[in-house]
Protein backbone atom coordinates (compact mmCIF):
# COMPACT_ATOMS: atom_id res chain seq x y z
CA UNK A 1 0.00 0.00 0.00
CA UNK A 2 1.08 3.99 -0.66
CA UNK A 3 1.00 6.55 1.27
CA UNK A 4 -1.37 8.07 -1.30
CA UNK A 5 -4.00 5.18 -0.44
CA UNK A 6 -4.01 5.88 3.35
CA UNK A 7 -6.91 7.91 4.79
CA UNK A 8 -5.71 10.46 7.03
CA UNK A 9 -4.59 11.67 9.52
CA UNK A 10 -2.30 8.69 10.35
CA UNK A 11 1.11 8.85 12.43
CA UNK A 12 3.45 7.20 9.92
CA UNK A 13 6.90 5.62 11.60
CA UNK A 14 10.07 5.54 9.17
CA UNK A 15 11.12 1.62 9.73
CA UNK A 16 14.69 2.92 8.50
CA UNK A 17 14.93 5.80 10.94
CA UNK A 18 13.10 3.83 14.31
CA UNK A 19 15.80 0.90 13.49
CA UNK A 20 18.99 3.40 12.79
CA UNK A 21 17.69 5.27 16.84
CA UNK A 22 17.59 1.74 18.27
CA UNK A 23 20.29 0.81 17.53
CA UNK A 24 23.04 3.77 18.41
CA UNK A 25 21.30 4.33 21.87
CA UNK A 26 21.71 0.49 22.45
CA UNK A 27 25.65 0.75 20.94
CA UNK A 28 26.40 4.06 23.11
CA UNK A 29 24.77 1.99 25.87
CA UNK A 30 26.96 -0.84 25.72
CA UNK A 31 30.41 0.95 24.65
CA UNK A 32 29.71 2.63 28.04
CA UNK A 33 29.32 0.01 29.81
CA UNK A 34 25.87 0.33 30.94
CA UNK A 35 22.39 -1.54 31.02
CA UNK A 36 19.62 0.60 28.69
CA UNK A 37 16.64 -0.18 29.55
CA UNK A 38 14.26 2.19 27.22
CA UNK A 39 11.09 4.04 28.62
CA UNK A 40 7.95 3.09 26.14
CA UNK A 41 5.75 5.66 27.03
CA UNK A 42 6.90 7.54 23.90
CA UNK A 43 5.75 4.07 21.25
CA UNK A 44 3.45 2.38 23.86
CA UNK A 45 3.70 -0.50 21.21
CA UNK A 46 5.24 -4.16 22.23
CA UNK A 47 6.42 -4.84 19.20
CA UNK A 48 8.96 -2.00 19.08
CA UNK A 49 9.80 -2.87 22.71
CA UNK A 50 10.38 -6.30 21.52
CA UNK A 51 12.87 -4.78 18.77
CA UNK A 52 14.46 -3.44 21.50
CA UNK A 53 14.85 -5.96 23.77
CA UNK A 54 16.13 -7.70 20.87
CA UNK A 55 18.65 -5.06 20.16
CA UNK A 56 19.69 -5.54 23.73
CA UNK A 57 18.00 -3.36 26.07
CA UNK A 58 17.90 -4.83 29.70
CA UNK A 59 14.45 -4.54 30.13
CA UNK A 60 11.33 -1.69 29.57
CA UNK A 61 10.35 1.30 31.79
CA UNK A 62 6.75 2.15 31.87
CA UNK A 63 5.30 5.19 33.73
CA UNK A 64 1.93 3.59 34.89
CA UNK A 65 0.29 0.35 35.92
CA UNK A 66 -1.85 0.08 32.99
CA UNK A 67 0.61 0.34 30.68
CA UNK A 68 2.71 -2.38 32.63
CA UNK A 69 -0.02 -4.46 32.36
CA UNK A 70 -0.26 -4.57 28.12
CA UNK A 71 3.72 -5.27 28.22
CA UNK A 72 3.86 -7.69 30.61
CA UNK A 73 0.78 -9.63 28.49
CA UNK A 74 3.11 -9.35 25.19
CA UNK A 75 5.50 -11.34 27.64
CA UNK A 76 8.42 -8.82 28.60
CA UNK A 77 9.33 -10.14 31.92
CA UNK A 78 11.28 -6.91 33.31
CA UNK A 79 9.75 -3.64 33.87
CA UNK A 80 10.63 -0.34 35.63
CA UNK A 81 8.12 2.42 36.88
CA UNK A 82 10.24 5.13 37.27
CA UNK A 83 7.30 6.56 38.98
CA UNK A 84 6.24 7.39 42.25
CA UNK A 85 2.96 4.98 41.80
CA UNK A 86 0.86 5.52 44.90
CA UNK A 87 0.28 2.34 47.01
CA UNK A 88 -3.85 2.77 46.59
CA UNK A 89 -2.86 0.60 43.04
CA UNK A 90 -1.23 -2.28 45.56
CA UNK A 91 -4.09 -4.75 44.57
CA UNK A 92 -2.63 -4.48 40.83
CA UNK A 93 1.13 -3.80 41.64
CA UNK A 94 1.26 -7.04 43.65
CA UNK A 95 -0.97 -8.76 40.95
CA UNK A 96 1.69 -7.78 38.41
CA UNK A 97 4.54 -8.62 40.58
CA UNK A 98 3.27 -12.44 40.44
CA UNK A 99 4.09 -12.31 36.71
CA UNK A 100 6.81 -10.20 36.29
CA UNK A 101 10.12 -8.78 37.96
CA UNK A 102 8.92 -5.48 38.84
CA UNK A 103 10.33 -2.20 40.74
CA UNK A 104 9.05 1.19 41.16
CA UNK A 105 10.42 4.50 42.34
CA UNK A 106 9.93 5.83 45.94
CA UNK A 107 10.61 9.72 46.98
CA UNK A 108 8.20 10.00 50.06
CA UNK A 109 9.08 8.14 53.64
CA UNK A 110 5.25 7.54 54.09
CA UNK A 111 4.86 6.13 50.64
CA UNK A 112 7.55 3.65 51.30
CA UNK A 113 6.02 2.59 54.59
CA UNK A 114 3.04 2.14 53.59
CA UNK A 115 4.41 -0.17 50.62
CA UNK A 116 6.46 -1.80 53.50
CA UNK A 117 2.98 -2.81 55.14
CA UNK A 118 1.65 -3.93 52.31
CA UNK A 119 4.37 -6.01 50.97
CA UNK A 120 4.99 -7.43 54.73
CA UNK A 121 1.34 -7.87 55.03
CA UNK A 122 0.82 -10.38 51.54
CA UNK A 123 4.53 -11.82 52.20
CA UNK A 124 6.19 -10.01 48.97
CA UNK A 125 9.50 -8.23 48.63
CA UNK A 126 9.21 -4.98 46.27
CA UNK A 127 12.16 -3.57 44.26
CA UNK A 128 12.92 0.13 44.94
CA UNK A 129 15.20 2.65 43.64
CA UNK A 130 15.09 5.98 45.22
CA UNK A 131 13.90 8.93 43.47
CA UNK A 132 16.95 11.50 43.67
CA UNK A 133 15.78 15.56 42.31
CA UNK A 134 18.81 16.69 40.21
CA UNK A 135 17.41 19.96 39.33
CA UNK A 136 14.13 19.03 37.15
CA UNK A 137 12.14 19.87 40.68
CA UNK A 138 9.51 17.79 39.81
CA UNK A 139 9.58 14.77 41.71
CA UNK A 140 12.71 13.40 43.99
CA UNK A 141 14.48 13.59 47.08
CA UNK A 142 16.57 16.67 48.01
CA UNK A 143 20.49 15.33 47.32
CA UNK A 144 21.53 17.53 50.21
CA UNK A 145 24.01 14.47 51.31
CA UNK A 146 22.91 14.70 54.91
CA UNK A 147 18.71 14.53 54.73
CA UNK A 148 19.49 12.01 51.58
CA UNK A 149 21.30 9.53 53.10
CA UNK A 150 18.54 9.37 56.44
CA UNK A 151 16.42 8.98 53.95
CA UNK A 152 18.20 5.90 52.26
CA UNK A 153 18.74 4.36 55.56
CA UNK A 154 15.40 4.08 56.29
CA UNK A 155 13.94 3.21 53.29
CA UNK A 156 16.99 -0.01 53.40
CA UNK A 157 15.44 -0.83 56.66
CA UNK A 158 11.48 -1.32 55.87
CA UNK A 159 10.79 -4.79 55.73
CA UNK A 160 8.99 -5.76 52.32
CA UNK A 161 11.63 -3.85 50.22
CA UNK A 162 14.08 -3.83 48.67
CA UNK A 163 16.68 -0.66 48.10
CA UNK A 164 18.15 -1.59 45.09
CA UNK A 165 19.68 2.04 44.30
CA UNK A 166 19.28 5.81 42.94
CA UNK A 167 16.98 7.05 40.33
CA UNK A 168 17.12 10.12 38.43
CA UNK A 169 15.37 12.18 35.37
CA UNK A 170 16.84 14.97 33.73
CA UNK A 171 14.04 16.68 32.45
CA UNK A 172 15.24 20.43 32.33
CA UNK A 173 18.05 19.36 30.27
CA UNK A 174 14.99 20.30 27.57
CA UNK A 175 15.70 23.70 28.60
CA UNK A 176 19.21 23.62 27.83
CA UNK A 177 20.30 26.69 25.62
CA UNK A 178 23.48 25.28 23.99
CA UNK A 179 25.23 21.71 24.19
CA UNK A 180 27.66 22.84 26.62
CA UNK A 181 24.71 23.16 28.98
CA UNK A 182 23.31 19.60 28.24
CA UNK A 183 26.59 18.47 28.95
CA UNK A 184 27.13 20.14 31.99
CA UNK A 185 23.64 18.50 33.58
CA UNK A 186 24.29 15.24 32.26
CA UNK A 187 28.15 15.30 34.26
CA UNK A 188 26.22 16.82 37.30
CA UNK A 189 23.55 14.34 37.27
CA UNK A 190 26.20 11.34 37.65
CA UNK A 191 28.20 14.09 40.10
CA UNK A 192 24.95 13.94 42.35
CA UNK A 193 24.18 10.24 42.02
CA UNK A 194 27.89 8.80 42.25
CA UNK A 195 28.65 11.27 45.71
CA UNK A 196 25.21 9.93 47.02
CA UNK A 197 25.91 6.46 46.47
CA UNK A 198 29.51 6.28 47.98
CA UNK A 199 28.24 8.63 51.48
CA UNK A 200 25.41 6.12 51.44
CA UNK A 201 27.89 2.81 51.01
CA UNK A 202 30.20 4.54 53.59
CA UNK A 203 27.39 4.32 56.40
CA UNK A 204 26.65 0.32 54.60
CA UNK A 205 23.51 1.41 52.94
CA UNK A 206 24.37 -1.24 49.63
CA UNK A 207 23.55 0.74 46.13
CA UNK A 208 23.50 -1.74 43.52
CA UNK A 209 22.16 0.09 40.53
CA UNK A 210 22.20 4.27 39.62
CA UNK A 211 19.41 4.77 36.71
CA UNK A 212 19.35 7.88 34.97
CA UNK A 213 17.36 8.87 31.62
CA UNK A 214 16.09 11.65 29.03
CA UNK A 215 16.70 11.38 25.85
CA UNK A 216 18.38 15.14 25.70
CA UNK A 217 21.34 13.87 28.15
CA UNK A 218 21.84 9.75 27.50
CA UNK A 219 24.79 10.00 25.04
CA UNK A 220 26.29 11.92 27.66
CA UNK A 221 25.27 9.92 30.62
CA UNK A 222 26.06 7.11 28.74
CA UNK A 223 30.06 8.15 28.66
CA UNK A 224 29.91 8.86 32.85
CA UNK A 225 31.46 6.48 34.96
CA UNK A 226 29.20 4.65 38.47
CA UNK A 227 26.11 4.88 36.00
CA UNK A 228 24.39 1.65 36.07
CA UNK A 229 21.30 1.92 33.76
CA UNK A 230 20.29 4.68 30.75
CA UNK A 231 16.49 4.99 30.47
CA UNK A 232 15.79 7.31 27.24
CA UNK A 233 12.27 7.04 25.75
CA UNK A 234 12.25 9.50 23.30
CA UNK A 235 15.16 8.54 20.88
CA UNK A 236 13.24 5.49 19.07
CA UNK A 237 11.16 8.62 17.20
CA UNK A 238 12.43 12.00 18.23
CA UNK A 239 10.42 15.13 17.08
CA UNK A 240 10.72 18.60 16.59
CA UNK A 241 12.12 19.34 20.15
CA UNK A 242 15.08 17.44 19.93
CA UNK A 243 15.90 18.96 16.89
CA UNK A 244 15.80 22.16 18.53
CA UNK A 245 17.51 20.70 21.55
CA UNK A 246 20.59 19.63 19.58
CA UNK A 247 19.81 15.71 20.24
CA UNK A 248 18.72 15.18 17.07
CA UNK A 249 18.57 15.68 13.27
CA UNK A 250 15.87 16.27 10.92
CA UNK A 251 16.61 12.83 9.50
CA UNK A 252 17.06 10.83 12.94
CA UNK A 253 12.56 11.96 13.08
CA UNK A 254 11.25 8.79 12.49
CA UNK A 255 7.55 10.41 13.68
CA UNK A 256 5.39 11.92 11.00
CA UNK A 257 1.79 12.66 10.48
CA UNK A 258 -0.07 12.36 7.21
CA UNK A 259 -2.32 14.75 6.75
CA UNK A 260 -4.36 16.15 4.06
CA UNK A 261 -5.30 20.06 2.86
CA UNK A 262 -8.83 20.53 2.92
CA UNK A 263 -9.64 23.77 2.59
CA UNK A 264 -7.99 27.17 1.58
CA UNK A 265 -9.65 29.73 2.77
CA UNK A 266 -7.18 32.64 1.07
CA UNK A 267 -3.95 32.30 -0.68
CA UNK A 268 -2.03 32.85 2.38
CA UNK A 269 -4.14 30.38 4.67
CA UNK A 270 -4.54 26.59 4.28
CA UNK A 271 -6.31 24.02 6.67
CA UNK A 272 -5.41 20.10 6.84
CA UNK A 273 -7.64 17.80 8.56
CA UNK A 274 -4.94 17.27 11.65
CA UNK A 275 -5.53 19.40 14.66
CA UNK A 276 -4.90 19.02 18.38
CA UNK A 277 -6.43 15.38 18.87
CA UNK A 278 -3.31 14.40 16.64
CA UNK A 279 -0.97 16.47 16.59
CA UNK A 280 -1.39 17.54 20.47
CA UNK A 281 -1.68 21.29 21.48
CA UNK A 282 2.49 21.19 22.69
CA UNK A 283 4.60 23.95 21.83
CA UNK A 284 8.18 23.29 20.91
CA UNK A 285 11.42 23.60 23.44
CA UNK A 286 14.88 23.70 22.57
CA UNK A 287 17.83 26.15 21.84
CA UNK A 288 15.39 28.42 19.72
CA UNK A 289 11.84 27.43 20.35
CA UNK A 290 10.26 26.64 17.20
CA UNK A 291 7.49 28.35 16.56
CA UNK A 292 3.92 26.80 15.78
CA UNK A 293 2.94 22.87 16.04
CA UNK A 294 5.05 21.26 13.93
CA UNK A 295 7.77 21.41 10.60
CA UNK A 296 5.06 21.26 7.71
CA UNK A 297 6.72 18.91 4.28
CA UNK A 298 5.45 19.44 1.24
CA UNK A 299 6.99 16.57 -1.02
CA UNK A 300 5.77 14.05 1.27
CA UNK A 301 9.31 12.89 2.33
CA UNK A 302 10.55 14.04 5.65
CA UNK A 303 14.22 15.50 5.58
CA UNK A 304 13.42 19.52 4.02
CA UNK A 305 10.81 20.97 5.64
CA UNK A 306 8.74 24.16 3.73
CA UNK A 307 9.69 27.23 6.37
CA UNK A 308 7.36 29.35 4.38
CA UNK A 309 4.65 27.26 5.94
CA UNK A 310 3.58 27.70 9.88
CA UNK A 311 0.96 25.97 11.96
CA UNK A 312 -0.78 28.79 13.40
CA UNK A 313 -3.04 27.19 15.54
CA UNK A 314 -5.08 24.37 16.12
CA UNK A 315 -8.68 23.10 16.46
CA UNK A 316 -9.42 19.95 17.79
CA UNK A 317 -10.01 18.46 13.96
CA UNK A 318 -8.46 21.29 12.22
CA UNK A 319 -4.61 23.09 11.43
CA UNK A 320 -4.35 26.43 10.10
CA UNK A 321 -1.58 27.04 8.12
CA UNK A 322 0.05 30.34 7.03
CA UNK A 323 2.31 30.58 4.23
CA UNK A 324 4.35 33.53 5.35
CA UNK A 325 5.57 34.58 1.85
CA UNK A 326 1.64 35.31 1.23
CA UNK A 327 0.44 32.07 -1.02
CA UNK A 328 1.04 28.22 -1.44
CA UNK A 329 1.22 25.76 -4.25
CA UNK A 330 -1.25 23.32 -1.90
CA UNK A 331 -4.32 23.08 -2.85
CA UNK A 332 -7.52 20.66 -1.57
CA UNK A 333 -6.67 17.18 -1.40
CA UNK A 334 -2.77 17.58 -1.35
CA UNK A 335 -1.04 15.76 1.19
CA UNK A 336 1.92 16.58 3.22
CA UNK A 337 3.67 15.18 6.76
CA UNK A 338 4.10 17.23 9.79
CA UNK A 339 6.61 16.81 11.99
CA UNK A 340 5.04 17.22 15.61
CA UNK A 341 7.02 19.00 18.25
CA UNK A 342 6.51 16.13 21.27
CA UNK A 343 6.52 12.43 19.79
CA UNK A 344 5.33 10.64 22.84
CA UNK A 345 2.45 12.91 23.25
CA UNK A 346 1.22 11.75 19.57
CA UNK A 347 1.37 8.04 20.17
CA UNK A 348 -0.99 8.36 22.72
CA UNK A 349 -3.22 9.32 20.94
CA UNK A 350 -4.02 6.58 18.19
CA UNK A 351 -4.88 2.99 18.23
CA UNK A 352 -2.56 1.90 15.29
CA UNK A 353 0.99 3.92 13.47
CA UNK A 354 2.42 2.83 10.05
CA UNK A 355 5.70 1.77 9.56
CA UNK A 356 7.03 3.18 6.35
CA UNK A 357 9.83 2.48 3.84
CA UNK A 358 10.04 5.56 1.66
CA UNK A 359 6.43 6.16 0.47
CA UNK A 360 5.44 1.94 1.16
CA UNK A 361 3.56 0.72 3.72
CA UNK A 362 5.07 -1.91 4.84
CA UNK A 363 3.31 -3.07 8.43
CA UNK A 364 0.38 -1.58 10.88
CA UNK A 365 1.61 -1.49 14.58
CA UNK A 366 -0.99 -1.34 16.95
CA UNK A 367 -0.39 0.88 20.06
CA UNK A 368 -1.98 -1.54 22.58
CA UNK A 369 -0.71 0.67 25.61
CA UNK A 370 -2.23 4.14 24.01
CA UNK A 371 -4.70 5.58 26.41
CA UNK A 372 -3.40 3.03 29.58
CA UNK A 373 -2.71 6.06 31.62
CA UNK A 374 -3.72 4.33 34.80
C1 LIG B 1 11.25 9.15 35.07
C2 LIG B 1 11.53 9.21 33.61
N1 LIG B 1 12.50 8.42 33.12
C3 LIG B 1 12.81 8.44 31.80
C4 LIG B 1 12.14 9.26 30.92
C5 LIG B 1 12.51 9.26 29.46
O1 LIG B 1 13.00 10.51 29.08
P1 LIG B 1 12.86 11.07 27.58
O2 LIG B 1 11.42 11.36 27.37
O3 LIG B 1 13.68 12.31 27.59
O4 LIG B 1 13.37 10.04 26.68
C6 LIG B 1 11.11 10.10 31.41
C7 LIG B 1 10.38 10.99 30.53
O5 LIG B 1 9.46 11.66 30.87
C8 LIG B 1 10.81 10.07 32.80
O6 LIG B 1 9.86 10.83 33.32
Amino acid sequence: MQLSELPTPQVLIDRKRLVANIGRMQRAATDGGIALRPHTKTHKSPLIARWQLDHGAQGICCAKLGEAEVFADAGCSDIRLPYPINPSNATRLAALMDRVHLSIAIDHLRVAETWSQFMVEHGKQLDVLVKVDVGFHRCGIDPDLQTAVKFLQHTASLQGLRLRGLLSHAGHSYNAKSDDERVAIARDEATTLRNLANESRRVGVAIDEISVGSTATALFSASETGLTELRPGNYVYYDRSQVAIGSATLKDCALSVLATVVSKPAEDRLVLDCGSKILTSDTGRGKVEPKGYGAVFTKLETTTPDDTLFIDRLSEEHAVVMAQNGSSRLEPGDRVRILPNHSCVVSNLVDTVYLVDDLTIVQSIPITARGKVT
